[in-house]
């Protein structure tokens, strides 16, 4: 289930150009299964009005300290009531600068000061009022009173310059806030992983690799990194963003991902290989293109590659080793008899129809006490309920 179910989200919305981003964040956050309501600034309504937010949320949008909408006059406390969090984006560095002081002269920074929960800012300026060590203090400050500053990040602004002080996309802070919201069930853990697929070179322009697309691997390393774990993912080629927070070291061959793992699992305490890694690659690899030969067929000579799974659990110092197993068919035997193989405490199931490519993935854990079936869900979802189970095993 997804963290933001039932939770209600205040989002405070200064006057900046990001503004419009803030639309799209309220938007994020309900489809993702929170109450969101809504604060604008007088300067933000100058961006953006109050109707788009009360569109997108379902809920009344505020701005105005004086509002008598709220049948006891009281909005300015009452919002953040059974709030998860009051979010600032864009934070304008006037903003900032107002909280820092507890300045309270209209209803979002009178609602910061009388809040009685979470302050999540996400500053939002010209490079320069962010560099201004006027702002520096101020963000410093915010922080050491315990606010969770999320961003800003560098790149193009809307003023032409170029340089730190954009707001994180609005998809950024709804990972930030899941991040924040997550238990750490898994702090002071140090995870490795292997994720995607890998690539087995046969010339320098062609080689032979699988349909995995990386993303049930990618889920899991962000949801490991959201419970507190310290996260070091080696990734054969994927096209995904490395989550945040997440170290990650990209290899294309298994011989590669295998020196990686090798290289880093002395520090590891758990070790999850969710990578299709290649059981065979070509024996030989040509240095240059190989070349159409008449009629007859090309036979490509292949070697076994290692087993990276079997070969960590084997170690003497062997962290906590979880697999994965894809299987078309047959689910409960062929995982059954793999984790036995392989020597692993905990592995993974799944049809390869219900997860591979997808966003969706539909997973059965095996282990000493039998198996378990996890609710199907996003990829996501279930990664984030798996670290839930591993935890609890580690607990256990
Ligand atoms: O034997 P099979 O490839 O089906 O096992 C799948 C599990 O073993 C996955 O966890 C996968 O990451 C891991 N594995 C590995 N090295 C290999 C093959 C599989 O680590 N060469």
């Amino acid at each position: 289930m997804s963290i933001f179910m039932g939770k209600r989200i205040v989002l405070g919305v200064t006057g900046g150009v990001a503004a419009y981003k803030a639309a799209e964040l309220a938007r994020l956050l309900g489809k993702a299964g929170a109450n969101v309501h809504c604060v604008l600034t007088e300067a933000a309504s100058r961006f953006v009005t109050p109707a788009s937010f009360q569109a997108l949320t379902g809920n009344p949008a505020w701005s105005d300290l004086w509002d008598v909408r709220m049948p006891n006059g009281m909005a300015h406390i009452d919002l953040t009531r059974g709030a998860a969090a009051l979010v600032v984006a864009p934070a304008s560095a006037n903003s900032i600068a107002k909280y820092v002081h507890g300045m309270a002269d209209d209803l979002l920074s009178t609602l910061v000061l009388a809040r009685d929960c979470p302050l999540v800012v996400c500053p939002a300026m010209n490079r320069q009022m962010w560099e201004n060590s006027a702002t520096q203090r101020n963000v410093a400050q915010l922080r050491q009173d315990g606010a969770l500053i999320l961003g800003p990040a560098a790149g193009e602004q809307a003023c032409g310059e170029v340089g730190m002080g954009r707001m994180l996309e609005p998809e950024q802070i709804v990972a930030g806030l899941e991040a924040f919201f997550t238990p750490k069930l898994l702090a002071g853990k140090r995870v490795l992983m292997t994720a995607g697929p890998t690539y087995e070179a046969l010339d320098p322009v062609r080689g032979i690799t699988n349909l995995s697309s990386g993303k049930m691997g990618y889920a899991l390393a962000r949801a490991c990194a959201n419970a507190g774990a310290e996260v070091t993912l080696v990734s054969g080629p994927v096209s995904l963003a490395t989550p945040a927070g997440v170290r990650r070291i990209d290899v294309k061959s298994a011989l590669e991902m295998r020196d990686a793992v090798l290289r880093h699992v002395a520090q590891a305490g758990i070790f999850i290989a969710v990578a299709a890694v290649a059981d065979y690659r070509p024996a030989n690899v040509s240095a240059h293109k190989l070349k159409k030969s008449g009629a007859t067929g090309l036979t490509i000579a292949m070697e076994q590659n290692p087993d990276i799974l079997s070969e960590v659990a084997a170690l003497s110092s062997a962290p906590f080793c979880v697999g994965f197993a894809a299987e078309s068919q047959n689910l409960d035997e062929y995982a059954t008899t793999k984790r036995a193989k392989k020597g692993i405490p905990l592995i993974v199931g799944n049809l390869v129809q219900d997860g591979m490519g997808g966003d969706a993935n539909r997973v059965v854990l095996y282990d000493d006490s039998g198996r378990h079936e996890l609710p199907a869900g996003s990829k996501d979802a279930v990664a984030a309920d798996i670290v839930v189970y591993l935890a609890n095993l580690l607990g256990a």
